[in-house]
């Protein structure tokens, strides 16, 4: 008998696992308690919220996340391997709904890396998902690359994992190499196919590489899935994953010939994309379906007109739908505290007394120097204000000489460990010549991987938000700042990253990861 109900599907969001693992996009442990919290709150039905044997760092995420769960089943990653899976619950064990999610890759390619033959690896399945269920009752099974597995032995280890007690099946397009028809094909025959197929829950898994993902994963809902697994933005490896906004839009927007619902509230997308792609560095392209700054600008004047006359002729969606004022001008000079403490909760943020007093002393210099302050300006002040971990280094004063002649100078004073230190370096540029005062004061090793500057929003007077990314050691930490000075927003998202850097430092190896799930060995 088929128990699940046929017009849900359940939203799986793996941004603080897939998404997280992507090379640079690692963020830290407030910010990964943060966005499982909005995650929460949005209404995400299964948040993956990490790989705890990967490090001490990530068991401790998953482990804390779980116990500040409210209504998500917490799901943490394991390879098929006995203390994986014990590694595994100790973390969500913690969750009010806690759910193991363990895998071993299955197509041809993928079984030559642990050099296990067919029969060796169903038994290794078995051996592995019966552990996981005598743990916990909410198992998820995935044959990892299953779109590259012959049919008959991913049917076959399917039929496996389901007897060993796996609640849902998810099937991975591991390298986003599949098409819409063949992933609905795949789910179809699994469901009709496999013995007890049509009392679990079939989940799909698809990577963008050929920009199908979500394509992909509307095919496999049509054809029988229930769970679609995505991340905020589409953050992941190499093109991404599937981006829970598109998908969420479109079952949204075209109900009438895809008539599932989720139980998402969709007006929560556009504040917790903002709040992934500042903690993960990964900034979200101006023409990114539905999140991306242009998705609802209308500037050609055809448009203007349309859009004027009736608001349909070119929107199928509303802003508001996804979380953004129609008109998004906030305050100015003369705004005072209440109405900055009104504003900023209306953006999703919750200040204490003393954080509004910080917010509200920069709220106060931007204003002098920008006359208008849009939400934008006030989710990059944010990024700064709300940095729980402690300084070591501060950015004093700093001057720059740059233009056509002669070498660009910076003359930089920092606050070390309490202690002034003054500087004057040269650089093939101001922002060079800037970063080589910091690192004459401070000096280090990390290299820099990422640096990017964004205008928040138009005019000369925008401010623009930096991210910088750096690597040492393994360890990839990342800095933002805003300002209207570009040079010195760059600065302040350097030493942002280099304070990140020393807690790492004093804090040892606990947050390197020893272990990718791609060391399936
Ligand atoms: O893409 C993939 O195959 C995965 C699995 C670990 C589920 O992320
Ligand atoms: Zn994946």
């Amino acid at each position: 008998m088929n128990t699940k109900p046929q017009d849900r599907v359940l939203i799986f969001d793996t941004t603080l696992r897939d998404g997280e693992q992507s090379p640079g996009a690692t963020m830290t442990h407030a910010e990964k308690l943060e966005i499982a919290s909005l995650l929460d709150d949005m209404g995400v039905d299964i948040i993956e919220a990490g790989f705890p044997i990967a490090s001490e760092g990530d068991f401790k995420a998953v482990a804390e996340i779980a116990r500040q769960s409210r209504n998500a089943v917490i799901c943490g990653l394991a390879r098929a391997q006995l203390p994986d899976i014990d590694r595994c619950w100790e973390a969500v064990k913690h969750a009010k709904q806690p759910r193991i999610h363990t895998f071993i890759g299955t197509s041809p390619l993928h079984r030559a890396i642990p050099n296990l033959t067919m029969d060796e690896m169903a038994d290794r399945i078995h051996e592995t998902v019966t552990h996981a269920r005598n743990l916990c009752d909410n198992v998820q099974w995935s044959p990892m690359d299953a779109t590259r597995t012959e049919w008959d032995y991913l049917r076959r280890v399917v039929e496996i994992a389901i007897k060993a007690g796996a609640t849902t099946i998810n099937i991975p397009d591991t390298v986003g190499y599949t098409a819409p028809r063949e992933s609905a094909d795949l789910i179809r025959r699994l469901i009709e196919e496999v013995p007890g197929g049509d009392e679990i829950i079939f989940a799909t898994h698809c990577h963008n590489d050929l920009g199908m993902a979500t394509a992909n994963s509307l095919a496999a809902v049509e054809a029988g899935a229930r769970q679609i697994e995505c991340t905020i933005n589409g953050l992941g490896e190499r093109a991404g994953n599937t981006a829970l906004e598109e998908v969420v839009m479109a079952l949204r927007v075209r109900n009438d010939i895809m008539p599932y619902e989720t139980g998402i509230d969709s007006t929560k997308i556009m504040n917790i994309s903002r709040r992934v792609a500042t903690v993960s560095g990964f900034a979200v392209q101006f023409n990114k379906a539905i999140v991306g700054k242009n998705a609802f600008a209308h500037e050609s004047g055809i448009h203007q007109d349309g859009m004027l006359k009736n608001a349909e002729t070119f929107e199928i969606m509303r802003p508001e739908d996804v979380g953004l004022a129609a008109t998004n001008l906030v305050m100015g000079k003369h705004s005072g505290r209440a109405a900055l403490r009104a504003k900023l909760e209306d953006l999703g943020y919750e200040l204490g007394d003393n954080q509004l007093k910080d917010v509200f002393v920069r709220f106060k210099e931007l204003a002098d120097r920008k006359k208008e302050i849009y939400e934008e300006d006030l989710i990059a002040l944010m990024r700064i204000a709300t940095d729980p971990e402690e300084d070591r280094i501060a950015l004093v004063s700093m001057h720059v000489v740059c233009g056509t002649e002669g070498p660009n100078q910076a003359r930089m004073t920092l606050n070390v460990d309490g202690a002034e230190q003054t500087t004057e370096q040269t650089g093939d540029g101001p922002v060079d010549a800037a970063f080589n005062c910091v690192k004459a004061l401070v000096p280090h090793d990390a290299r820099l991987q990422l640096y990017q500057v964004h205008a928040v929003t138009e005019g000369t007077d925008a401010q623009a938000t930096v991210s910088v990314r750096m690597e040492e050691d393994g360890r990839i930490v990342t800095g933002q700042s805003a300002d209207t000075d570009t040079v010195v927003a760059s600065t302040r998202a350097y030493i942002h990253a280099l304070n990140r850097l020393l807690v790492r430092r004093e804090k040892g190896g606990s947050d390197k990861r020893e272990v990718s799930y791609k060391d399936v060995s």
